[in-house]
C-alpha cells in the first residue's frame, strides 16, 4: 500500500492546545499510532524544535510533500485556495470524505486551528514536477476540451470554467484550479462523486455533475486537463466572473446563485 511509505510524526500537530476539552481523550490513541509508525521514522534525537506551524504541520507532509508531490493518490496542497482546503478539512473531519488517517489527523482539530493549516498550505507555491504524456486519442482530447470550455446544456452539464475560471486556476476562496491535477487522481474524484464516498457541503454541485457525466466524458476531461501546460504562476481568481451555474456548498453566497 502506497501510504506505508509514509512515516508520521502525528503528536507533534497535536502540540496546539494542550488544554482543550477534547484533547486529552485523543492523544493516547495518537501517541499509540505514532508509535505504531515510528517503525518507519529514522530521525536522530535533537534538540526540541522551534514550534512554528510549519513544524506542527511537517506530519502532513509525509503524505503531501513540500515540493508538492502530484501522483493520484496523495493530492498536492500546495497552492490550492484556503476556503478549499479548510472545506476538505471539514470533509474529512464531518465523515463527508473518507480516508481514515486524514479524518484521524484532523478529527480533533478545533476550527480556528484547521484554518491556520488551510492557510499556511494555501500561501505554499512549489514548482510542479513534468507532468507525464497524456494517453488518448485526439477525437477524445477534442471531447475533453469541448466539455471543459463548453459544458453539455442538453445534457444539463454545465461548462467546468463557469466555476473553475476561464484559466481553469480556480476562484477564491473555495473553487480548486483543475490544471496540474494527475489525471488518475480526476478520475478518481469523479468515481468517488459517483458512488458517494466524496461529498461537500450541501448543496453539492460536484456530486451532481458527476452523476451527469459518463465514464467515457471523464476520462475525456481528466485526459485534456492533463494535457494542458501548468503556469506555476497562475493564481485562483479573486471572485467569480459571472454567478456560478449551479449553487454550490461551501462557496460563500453559493456562487451568487439564489
Ligand atoms: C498518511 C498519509 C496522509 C497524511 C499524514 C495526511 N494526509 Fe491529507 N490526504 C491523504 C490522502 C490519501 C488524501 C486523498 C484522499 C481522497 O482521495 O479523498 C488526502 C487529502 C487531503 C486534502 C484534500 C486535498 C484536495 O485537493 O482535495 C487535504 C486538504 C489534506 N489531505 C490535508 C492534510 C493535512 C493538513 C494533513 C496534516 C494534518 C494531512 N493531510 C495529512 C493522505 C494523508
Ligand atoms: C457549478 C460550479 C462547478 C462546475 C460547473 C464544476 N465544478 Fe468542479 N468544483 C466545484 C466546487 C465548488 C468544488 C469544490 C468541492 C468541494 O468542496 O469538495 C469543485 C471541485 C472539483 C474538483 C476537485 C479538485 C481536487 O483538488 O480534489 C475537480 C477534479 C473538479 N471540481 C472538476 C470539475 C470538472 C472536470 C468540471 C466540468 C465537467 C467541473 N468541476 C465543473 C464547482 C464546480
Amino acid at each position: 500500500m502506497p501510504h506505508s511509505r509514509c512515516p508520521l510524526n502525528a503528536p507533534d500537530l497535536y502540540a496546539y492546545d494542550p488544554h482543550a476539552p477534547d484533547f486529552h481523550a485523543f492523544l493516547l490513541p495518537a501517541f499509540v499510532l505514532a508509535a505504531l509508525l515510528l517503525t518507519a521514522w529514522s530521525a536522530p534525537a535533537a534538540a526540541a524544535p522551534p514550534d512554528t506551524l510549519a513544524q506542527r504541520v511537517a506530519p502532513c507532509l509525509a503524505c503531501h510533500q513540500p515540493q508538492g508531490r502530484n501522483d493520484a493518490f496523495f493530492p498536492r496542497i500546495a497552492g490550492k485556495p484556503e476556503g478549499y482546503l479548510y472545506n476538505q478539512l471539514l470533509n474529512f473531519r464531518d465523515g463527508r470524505r473518507q480516508f481514515p488517517m486524514m479524518t484521524y489527523m484532523v478529527g480533533n482539530l478545533p476550527e480556528p486551528y484547521l484554518r491556520e493549516i488551510a492557510r499556511f498550505f494555501a500561501d505554499q507555491h512549489p514548482p510542479y514536477p513534468a507532468a507525464p504524456p497524456v494517453a488518448a486519442t485526439a477525437q477524445m482530447l477534442e471531447r475533453g476540451r469541448v466539455l471543459v470550455q463548453q459544458g453539455d446544456a442538453g445534457r444539463r452539464i454545465p461548462a467546468c470554467v463557469a466555476c473553475h475560471g476561464q484559466g481553469l486556476a480556480g476562484v477564491a476562496p473555495a473553487i480548486p484550479g483543475l490544471i496540474g491535477l494527475p489525471r488518475d487522481y480526476v478520475n478518481a474524484q469523479f468515481g468517488a462523486w459517483k458512488n458517494k464516498a466524496r461529498r461537500a457541503q450541501a448543496p453539492d454541485c460536484m456530486a451532481d455533475i458527476a452523476a451527469r457525466l459518463t465514464e467515457a466524458d471523464v476520462a475525456a476531461v481528466s485526459g485534456w486537463l492533463a494535457s494542458r501546460p501548468v503556469d506555476a504562476a497562475a493564481r485562483p481568481a479573486a471572485a467569480p466572473a459571472a454567478p456560478l451555474p449551479m449553487r454550490c456548498g461551501g462557496v460563500p453566497d453559493h456562487g451568487g446563485v439564489p
